[in-house]
């Protein structure tokens, strides 16, 4: 069985988290591809598709947010699950735009959905986004649970196998 991950990122971090899910996914033998969302042309010969990005200021990246809009309809054809990679404290998810995220849902027929705490590294922010992150009094550091990730993955691929669908 085809499983393509692809998720968009901007320092690299969510797209480590994509990584995981892929490999986790290859250890229980499902034949994967790792794309970047931009890469994505069709979703056609894939069994399951796993969409995730980072988010920044309450919303997914502008490179996610298109690969829904140009495959989301053939996507419904498919079982899909969505992750996001942020903050967990600030900025806050709760400013996280779940408007977006349901029509995300709907939009492609996702079975569930799971937040990622992702990793913050001073070194690697521009200026301006420095700044933001001043202003929110936002922490750095790197809080992704790459085990919560390798559960989160095993049970897509339980449920791709089992034919049952799960609430993520
Ligand atoms: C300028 C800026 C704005 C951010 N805004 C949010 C936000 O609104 N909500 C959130 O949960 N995380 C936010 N984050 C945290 C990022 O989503 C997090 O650092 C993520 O792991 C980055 O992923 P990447 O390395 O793949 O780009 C923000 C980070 C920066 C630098």
């Amino acid at each position: 069985m085809r499983v393509l991950v692809t998720a968009a990122s901007r320092h690299g971090s969510t797209r480590e988290i994509a990584a995981v899910i892929e490999q986790e996914l290859q250890t229980m033998n499902f034949e994967c591809d790792l794309k970047e969302p931009r890469d994505v042309e069709s979703v056609e010969g894939y069994d399951a598709v796993i969409v995730g990005s980072a988010i920044y200021v309450g919303q997914w990246l502008g490179e996610a947010r298109d690969l829904i809009e140009r495959v989301g309809p053939a996507m419904k054809e498919r079982k899909v699950w969505l992750f996001s990679s942020g903050l967990a404290d600030t900025p806050s998810k709760d400013a996280n735009n779940t408007p977006a995220l349901l029509a995300r849902m709907k939009a492609t027929g996702a079975l569930g959905h799971r937040h990622f705490p992702g990793k913050l590294d001073v070194l690697q922010l521009s200026l301006a986004e420095r700044a933001a992150i001043m202003a929110a009094r936002g922490k750095y550091g790197d809080s992704r649970d790459m085990a919560a990730v390798r559960d989160w993955a095993r049970s897509i691929g339980e449920s791709i196998l089992d034919q049952r669908t799960i609430s993520a």
